[in-house]
């Protein structure tokens, strides 16, 4: 499906509530001071988001950026990654991949290399060994006066997970944290109307009392309300409408529902 509220966005078209801007000012910090950041925030939300335009801000000349998913990674995939990444091969044991990963990384800096930032997205994904190995990570990066910096990304249990006393030593050594929530009430109106202008389109206009049911059934969380809005616009344009209203969106949301196998 194409449309105001289905394109994968151009860093331009960001929505800039108070919480992206927020978030990105503060990645944009542990960027340039070589640190750690956390980013947490509810699913939906726009983390994803936010590093795609972390990224295409970056003077490419300077940065070589590394982006990966946590997804089922294990200790030695998560080096074999970063090794793939900067075109080394990825040897068999853990032991030489960190030794290597070690290696490459002052050889890098030695031959003034771009410098590497890496992210890890869906890190409440990490396996315990992996999250035992952060500490490893993290702990390394502090010694050697930050290598590069090294930005995590996940949902709420990943947060949850950090404030557990036996990753207290991790969570210490981390001087950015942030936590990415829904728009409020009139950021998601702006977001709406940030969309259709995105795509150029006048009409349909969304009545405040659509955006109002609009906002309460998606708590904000931009995902959401690309899906509801997405659907009332081709519920409105089957029945001719120039106006979003309530009962559109009403219309959709049972229809969600439905599709999802809740009986209303
Ligand atoms: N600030 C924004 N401006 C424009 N669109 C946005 C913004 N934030 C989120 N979106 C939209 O919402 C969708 C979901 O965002 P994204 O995939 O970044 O969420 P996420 O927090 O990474 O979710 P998950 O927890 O599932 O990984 C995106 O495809 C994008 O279209
Ligand atoms: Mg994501």
């Amino acid at each position: 499906m194409s449309g105001p509220f289905s394109r994968q966005i151009d860093p331009s078209f960001l929505y800039q509530s108070k919480g992206h801007k927020e978030a990105l000012g503060r990645l944009q910090l542990v960027v340039e001071n070589n640190n750690l950041g956390v980013l947490t925030g509810e699913v939906g939300s726009g983390k994803s988001t936010l590093i795609r335009c972390l990224f295409g801000n970056l003077d490419s000349k300077r940065y070589f950026p590394i982006y990966m998913s946590m997804t089922g990674l294990k200790p030695r995939d998560f080096y074999g990654e970063l090794l793939r990444h900067v075109g080394e091969e990825i040897p068999f044991s853990l032991t030489k991949a960190k030794r290597l990963w070690s290696e490459t990384l002052e050889a890098r800096q030695e031959q003034g290399d771009k410098s590497l930032i890496v992210v890890v997205d869906e890190a409440q994904e990490m396996s315990p060994s992996m999250l035992t190995e952060l500490r490893f990570v993290v702990g390394h990066q502090m010694d050697s006066c930050s290598l590069f910096p090294l930005i995590m990304v996940g949902q709420p249990k990943f947060r949850k997970t950090l404030r557990l006393k036996k990753h207290e030593a991790v969570a210490q050594r981390i001087p950015m944290q942030y936590h990415l929530s829904g728009l409020t009430p009139e950021e998601t109106a702006s977001y709406i109307r940030h969309q259709m202008q995105a795509a150029s389109l006048t009409t349909p206009v969304f009545a405040e009392s659509a955006i109002s049911q609009v906002h309460a059934a998606s708590q904000g969380i931009p995902r959401v309300i690309n899906l509801i809005c997405g659907q009332a616009l081709f519920d409105g344009k089957q029945r001719g409408s120039n106006v979003i209203e309530e009962s559109h969106i009403i219309r959709v949301l049972t229809d969600l529902d439905r599709q999802r196998g809740i009986v209303v």
